[in-house]
């Protein structure tokens, strides 16, 4: 049996979380592999909508077992703030939610420092989400860091103290930023309780079991992989490996088993925070795309930049994870629009490419649009892949052949019912 995979192949916010409610009735476990609480998954079924930032999306699915990966980072306040949620819609997430013991904590001198080092960027700023991600990872990099397995330990008070004394250390050298840390501190111990009521487990081995029982098991990326810390928009990127290998080393399973990768892509594109972004628009139709997508932030609220679908950083993407499926999603965006373009290739000092350039940051690039005829109807009462309109359905047939990979599902609203399947994402 094999661990499939499903990952954002953009700058982040491409429905992942809709997609992986959506399938997680096929599985048994749920996984996430990197990533923090800068993850915001939306989730909208029953007239209800949840957004989770570090429980897995597999948990409102019942039975269904969510496991925080070792690749995670978690802050136990957010952690707890999400539980609450669930308790509030009456989910029974106690047995079901196990957290691995080798997952980095995120301090609260973490976000410290995360809010300090952006503070002191000026023009330069990465427009983290602040909460703390990059300062964790690299304490976990840099091996300071401590995990959740520490909370087991006698001594996690003194490790704690040493590590708050080390960031108290370095926050010295940037300008002093306005940080109750000590009532956040407060808060943060609290939750401690919520985070310790979960099962922790040895996640490597929970898995690679589980596997070989049989359980069917679900990698759920957060981000995309354009904002992956090797291959992404350096250094306007988060501090994980966002892309399919990321799931060997975030959850201790070999590359061997890995089965599907089921990328999502918007039918458009958006990216918040800096960062190049080849195809963004500047015009009237970049603001209709957000307005109608609603493209503000999950975790921050902040509008989310615009543009048409860019197929080179998609091709790139596809590359890079092994995408053996693609998922298109907010295709609903663009019901009203008379014409579509996609970013085929990108002109960079008179020469025409469709690979990125390596200087993606410093580079003026015009994208090289292709043009459709938009469909100009809702797709409200559209089930059937066959019933969309014929204009929709050239477009997907476009896309899947530069990109050269199936598109098995289409994303026609927030709902987890708005789905259409063109073919069966996995077998089931
Ligand atoms: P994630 O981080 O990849 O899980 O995505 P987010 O939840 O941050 O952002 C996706 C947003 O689009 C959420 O508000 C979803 O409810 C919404 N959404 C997902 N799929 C669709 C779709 O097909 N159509 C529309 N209109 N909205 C969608
Ligand atoms: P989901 O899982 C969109 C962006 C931030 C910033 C950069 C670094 O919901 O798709 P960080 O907080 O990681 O240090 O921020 O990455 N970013 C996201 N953008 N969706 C996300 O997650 C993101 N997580 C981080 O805006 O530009
Ligand atoms: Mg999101």
């Amino acid at each position: 049996m094999a661990i499939d995979v499903i990952l954002g192949l953009q700058w982040g916010d491409e429905g992942k979380g809709k997609i992986v409610d959506y399938l997680a009735g096929n599985y048994d476990i749920v996984a996430r592999f990197q990533g923090g609480p800068n993850a915001g998954h939306t989730l909208k079924f029953d007239g209800k909508k949840y957004v989770l930032h570090t429980v897995p999306s597999g948990i409102f699915r019942p039975q269904l077992i969510n496991l925080i990966g070792n690749g995670v980072v978690v802050n136990p306040i957010t952690l707890e703030q999400e539980i609450e949620n669930l308790i509030k819609a009456e989910v029974d997430y106690l047995p079901r939610l196990l957290v691995s013991r080798k997952a980095h904590l995120i301090l609260p001198t973490h976000c410290m420092l995360d809010a300090a080092s952006e503070a002191s960027k000026g023009n330069a700023k990465i427009g983290s989400t602040l909460k703390g991600i990059g300062p964790t990872y690299m304490d976990k990099t840099g091996r300071n860091g401590l995990r959740v397995g520490d909370l087991e330990s006698p001594d996690f008070m003194e490790k704690y103290q040493a590590l708050k004394e080390k960031h108290l250390k370095i926050a010295s050298i940037y300008p002093a930023i306005d940080y109750d840390l000590e009532g956040i501190e407060k808060q943060w111990f609290e939750s401690l309780k919520t985070l310790r009521s979960l099962q922790f487990v040895d996640g490597e081995y929970y898995i690679n079991q589980a596997i070989k029982k049989g359980k069917k098991v679900l990698a759920e990326g957060a981000q995309g992989s354009m904002l992956d810390i090797d291959f992404g928009t350096y250094p306007f990127v988060t501090s994980s490996n966002t892309i399919t290998a990321g799931v060997c080393v975030g959850l201790g399973v070999a590359p061997q088993l890995i089965g599907e990768v089921i990328g999502i892509t918007k039918a458009y594109c958006t990216r918040v925070g800096a960062g190049p972004f080849p195809s963004e628009l500047f015009d009237d139709t970049g603001k209709e795309l957000g307005r109608i997508g609603q493209e503000f932030g999950a975790t921050t609220g902040r509008p989310r930049r615009c543009g048409w679908i860019d197929l080179p950083a998609l091709k790139y993407t596809i590359m890079l994870n092994g995408v053996t499926q693609l998922v298109v999603t907010k295709i609903d965006v663009m019901n009203t629009f008379n014409e579509i373009k996609v970013a085929t290739a990108y002109g960079i000092d008179g020469k025409e490419t469709d690979t990125l350039p390596y200087d993606i940051n410093d580079k003026k690039i015009e994208p090289i649009y292709r043009s459709y005829s938009g469909w100009e109807c809702d797709l409200d009462d559209v089930v059937t892949y066959e019933a969309l309109p014929s204009n929709l359905k050239d477009y997907v047939k476009s896309l899947e052949g530069i990109l050269e990979v199936p598109v098995s599902m289409i994303s026609t609203g927030p709902e987890r019912k708005k789905l259409i399947v063109k073919e069966a994402a996995v077998e089931v």
